[in-house]
């Protein structure tokens, strides 16, 4: 059913449909059950540390054999200096005081690594089928390791630029990533001039830009978008927010109420919780952030964690993308199965199967 197969083949996978790694949100148990449905799970294992991302590995074993796709962060790591340190916790005081908490105290660490040695290490005791990349990629030594140990390489592009970019150096194939995408932007050619380019513009100008084949993502959530974007010369999808509430994924209860929400749910790009671009859940203080200047990703975490700890309804930051509502429900190869099957009454003529 498929019109375009090179990225079954590549991946050695039933259905190009790759459920988007997503830190903090997806599990093994998730990621493995969408491999074991026919699609390519994923596992967002940027924040986890050598100790649970062995752990995780092994659980991803114990329940599949099918290819799975792990995904880590490569962003520059840079540190603050301590006058943006001084201007971050003046801006933060009033939000502290209503919280009734005290701000952070001394220079923030980062939270977890850019993708590094320790993880390398990892990944090459037992290399994943698939290992994926955001904000660019791992340095050339280690994506040759991982090359040789038979890791094919994804990932993400948000503009032409950042594509070429990544064929250039190796990698097998290039995610599309529009702007209507939830959670972090992967741009990272130029962050600060962010392109913000929607999916229907942006996958076509990939495709015709780089021999790879591209998996576009980004506000995909039914089969209408599944087939729009093969006719756009996709090779592969990538969903994300469609799994968000999959009974397999980390509790989100505001995730949960947020898609209820439906298109009334109205999200947006923000860099105030981790310094980068995401986009979530639309708050007023969110909205409010827009004033400040945020620390370097992730040492923003470091300012506004106590925050959502203290207040999360206030300090609600639920990453989500702009196509929520029209997300299936039910446990994650519900989800995969609907999205195949809508796809193939679109692809075949008919019309989308809603629900
Ligand atoms: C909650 C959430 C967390 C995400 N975390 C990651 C991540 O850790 N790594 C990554 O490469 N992409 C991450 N993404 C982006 C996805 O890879 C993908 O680009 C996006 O979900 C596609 O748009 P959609 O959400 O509209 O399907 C995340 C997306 C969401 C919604």
């Amino acid at each position: 059913m498929w019109p375009d197969t090179r990225l079954c083949r590549m991946l050695d996978i039933s259905h190009p449909v790759i459920q988007a790694p997503m830190a903090g949100t997806t599990t093994p148990a998730l990621a493995a059950t969408v491999s074991e449905a026919g699609g390519l799970g994923s596992h967002g294992c940027a924040t986890l540390g050598p100790g649970t991302l062995r752990d995780d590995i092994k659980q991803l074993a114990r329940r599949t054999a099918r290819p799975v796709n792990l995904n880590f962060f490569c962003h520059d790591e840079r540190a603050i200096d301590p006058a943006h340190h001084r201007r971050l916790l003046d801006a933060l005081a009033p939000h502290y005081a209503a919280a009734g908490i005290a701000p952070p105290t001394g220079m923030p660490e980062p939270p977890f690594p850019a993708f590094g040695p320790a993880q390398l290490e990892v990944l090459l005791a037992q290399p994943p089928a698939v290992a994926s990349f955001h904000f660019g990629l791992p340095e050339a030594a280690a994506l040759a390791a991982l090359k040789a140990a038979g890791c094919r390489i994804l990932a993400s592009a948000t503009t032409v630029a950042e594509a070429r970019w990544l064929a250039d150096r190796g990698a097998d194939a290039i995610i599309a990533q529009g702007w209507e995408s939830g959670g972090h932007r992967g741009v990272f050619l130029d962050v600060a001039q962010d392109a913000r380019i929607g999916l229907f513009a942006l996958l076509p100008q990939i495709v015709d830009a780089v021999e790879q084949p591209v998996i576009a993502a980004g506000g995909i959530a039914d089969g209408r978008g599944i087939a729009a974007a093969f006719a756009l010369g996709a090779a592969g999808v990538q969903i994300g927010t469609a799994f968000i509430t999959a009974d397999e994924a980390g509790p989100k209860p505001l995730h949960a109420e947020a898609v209820r929400h439906g298109a009334d749910a109205s999200t947006r790009i923000s860099r105030a919780v981790s310094g980068r671009p995401a986009r979530a859940h639309r708050t007023a203080w969110l909205d409010d952030m827009t004033q400040v200047e945020p620390a370097p990703f992730p040492l923003m975490y470091h300012y506004v964690a106590p925050l959502l700890a203290a207040d999360p309804e206030t300090y609600r930051f639920a990453l989500y993308g702009q196509a929520a509502a029209l997300a299936p429900g039910g446990t994650a190869a519900e989800r995969l199965a609907r999205l195949v099957s809508d796809a193939e009454r679109v692809f075949s003529g008919q019309s989308h199967a809603p629900g």
